[in-house]
């Protein structure tokens, strides 16, 4: 099992939605300087498979891991980092169950055949840490340390005391922010996942054309909420003026909301969900004195979201870490990650998967 004062390798799978992955990386450091070699990451994404449903359905996401696994093993299990692995993690939840039971199934019975140990991951704190896979120098002196979490699933603000120590500041009370962007390119009539198409689309229009709610923005609390903000878009698109937004205004020539070109909108709704996120977020950081500020999750990806949590936290003094782009979304190497650090700090899981699992 991994310790502190040798090299450690962990093969990881992630299956608790709609990406089946895997990956191998040789961990060192222990809690004090933890870091991380590559050697191996696959991501295989079943966008197709559920594009035509406009979201991910269950049992599809199943079907389609039970048929990923066993070849994506193939992958691996012939390279010698493979053969000296002692770990294997692998995401137990939170997701969608049916998806969580492939790869636990999967997991077990590869442990079985290996006699490598298996670990529960949590798919939460695996991007949380994901944090690490930027290398930073120096660990301790991140903390005090804000996390936000936004995924399709999630959006989640932590308080991160020390590198095994965490709380939740807050959550959205609704809708996930990567939900509110599926749901708003939906209704912009883009194709899923709707938040990467909807940031491409804002990318050519005015942010500050149309003045979106942001919900509970000055709530003296830590959670969010998203569902408004897609319905303030909703009344935008069908042009009801006379629906109860008091901040939607039109900017531009003709004042109908249906002249606004659909750019503008996407831009300005953007804005929005980006706004309840840095405000939250970083109103978190200082309450705590926080010396610095992490983004995670799907939603991270978000150019926008990156360049103004960058910007902010350089206002305020406090450092920026967020993962490469491509570890935002799901993948396995945040899973092997998070379990190297876990492991280390006593975390222990049942073996089985738990679509609620708590963080
Ligand atoms: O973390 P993730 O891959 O899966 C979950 O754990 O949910 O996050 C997926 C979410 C989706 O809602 C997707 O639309 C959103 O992340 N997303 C983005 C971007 N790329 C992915 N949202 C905004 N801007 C992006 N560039
Ligand atoms: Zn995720």
């Amino acid at each position: 099992m991994p310790s502190a004062d040798k090299e450690t390798i962990i093969f990881a799978i992630e299956t608790s939605c709609d990406e089946t992955a895997m990956a191998l990386i040789s961990a060192k450091g222990g809690l004090i300087n933890p870091h991380f070699r590559l050697i191996k990451s696959e991501v295989l994404s079943q966008i197709i498979s559920h594009k035509e449903f406009g979201g991910v359905v269950p049992n599809i996401a199943k079907r389609e891991h039970i048929i990923a696994l066993p070849q994506m093993i193939k992958m691996f299990e012939n390279l010698p980092e493979f053969q000296k692995a002692e770990v294997i993690a692998v995401t137990a939840g939170p997701g969608l169950a049916p998806a969580l039971w492939t790869g636990v199934a999967f997991a077990k019975q590869l442990g079985d055949e290996t006699g490598k140990k298996v670990y529960a991951a949590n798919h939460i704190s695996g991007h949380l840490y994901s944090f690490l896979l930027s290398s930073p120098k120096n660990i301790d002196s991140l903390f005090p340390m804000v996390a936000l979490v936004a995924s399709g699933g999630h959006t989640i603000l932590f308080l991160v005391e020390n590198i095994s120590t965490f709380k939740k500041l807050g959550e959205t009370r609704d809708d996930a922010a990567g939900e509110c962007f599926d749901k708003g390119a939906r209704l912009l009539g883009l194709p899923y996942p709707g938040g990467p198409e909807l940031e491409r689309l804002a990318s050519q229009g005015n942010m500050h054309a149309i003045n979106f709610p942001r919900p509970m923005i000055s709530q003296k609390n830590y959670d969010f909420s998203f569902a408004g903000l897609k319905t303030a878009l909703l009344y935008k698109l069908k042009g009801d003026n006379k629906a109860n937004w008091k901040n939607i205004s039109v900017s531009g020539e003709s004042g109908s909301a249906s002249s606004t070109h659909s750019a503008d909108i996407a831009a300005s709704f953007q804005k929005a969900i980006i706004d309840c996120l840095r405000l939250k977020s970083f109103r978190a950081a200082k309450a705590f004195n926080c010396r610095s500020i992490t983004i995670s999750g799907g939603v991270s990806a978000n150019t926008l979201l990156r360049e103004e949590f960058a910007r902010e936290a350089k206002k305020h003094q406090m450092r920026f870490i967020a993962p490469e782009a491509r570890f935002s979304a799901d993948n396995a190497v945040m899973i092997a990650v998070s379990s190297y650090i876990e492991i280390l700090s006593g975390v222990k899981r049942e073996i089985q998967a738990d679509g609620n699992l708590a963080i």
